[in-house]
């Protein structure tokens, strides 16, 4: 049986926990280094590649997602911009659909892009996205990269929620070698801080909040909708709260 929760655009700034202070500074880099077409692989509803357009229009942004929902909601808010015309949005899978080459990219939190299907549980492709990032943009570029770490070490409550192994994802240190280790040098190391966390899992789980506020508790799907935010609920908050992070990397291609 299908549910019907509010679309996270509705509670959530960006699919990302990062503060808009924190994009600020992100975008500020890729701004001050790009020239051309930056494309954002995974872009969500494009609020970043957005944001850049507006902080620099004379780039081009290029998004694609493979969502449409979220590519349909991106393009209201290109629409909307007065950088709108700079703005190229694609509803599709990367792989088929990634220029050859372009002068900037954005990648936050979409390395699966290059790996196995999430169910397969393997450990993230950091190592094949930066690869093909690296491959597409010449010496000098920018690219910013954001992807899932262990901010501490792994405990089987924080696992168990997730892929179940404990090398799902690396530590930061080993997250820039493998930018290093992949052609590209680091300008800026950003975490994700609690804050930012705490934000964006609540607006992940505000769905719960939101469908039960309109439908009630005596709606015969409500039982569902209950057990459903206490399982998110728990794997956040007895699972990987403190333990899952997210870093930002400001890297230039060497
Ligand atoms: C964690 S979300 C990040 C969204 C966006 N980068 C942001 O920061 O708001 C990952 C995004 O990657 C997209 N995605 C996953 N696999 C994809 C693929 N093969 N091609 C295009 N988009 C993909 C998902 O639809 C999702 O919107």
């Amino acid at each position: 049986m299908t549910i019907d929760f509010s679309a996270p655009h509705q509670r959530l700034r960006f699919n990302t926990p990062l503060s808009e202070a924190r994009a600020q500074q992100l975008l500020a880099f890729v701004a001050q280094r790009a020239t051309g077409t930056v494309v954002d692989v995974g872009c969500g509803w494009a609020g970043l590649l957005l944001r850049l357009i507006e902080l620099k229009p004379t780039l081009r942004g290029l998004g694609i997602d493979l969502s449409a929902e979220a590519i349909a909601h991106a393009k209201t808010l290109v629409a909307a911009s007065s950088a709108g015309a700079q703005i190229d949005l694609l509803c599709g899978d990367v792989k088929a659909n990634l220029p050859a080459e372009v002068q900037g990219a954005i990648c936050i939190g979409a390395s699966q892009i290059w790996g196995s299907p999430v169910e397969e549980r393997q450990p993230l492709a950091y190592a094949a996205a930066l690869a093909a990032l690296r491959e597409r943009v010449k010496p000098g570029a920018p690219v910013l990269y954001g992807e899932a770490i262990w901010s501490r070490p792994p405990t089987a409550a924080a696992v168990a929620p997730l892929s179940g192994r404990l090398d799902e994802f690396v530590s930061l240190p080993d997250l820039v070698d493998l930018a290093w280790q992949q052609g590209f040098a680091l300008v800026q190391a950003h975490e994700a801080n609690q804050d930012e966390w705490d934000e964006f899992e609540s607006g992940h789980q505000a769905k719960y909040a939101d469908w039960l506020a309109e439908h009630g508790v005596d709606h015969p799907d409500a039982a569902q909708v209950l057990s459903r935010a206490q399982g998110q609920r728990a794997a956040y908050f007895r699972g990987y709260r403190g333990i899952l992070g997210m870093a930002y990397l400001c890297l230039v291609a060497v």
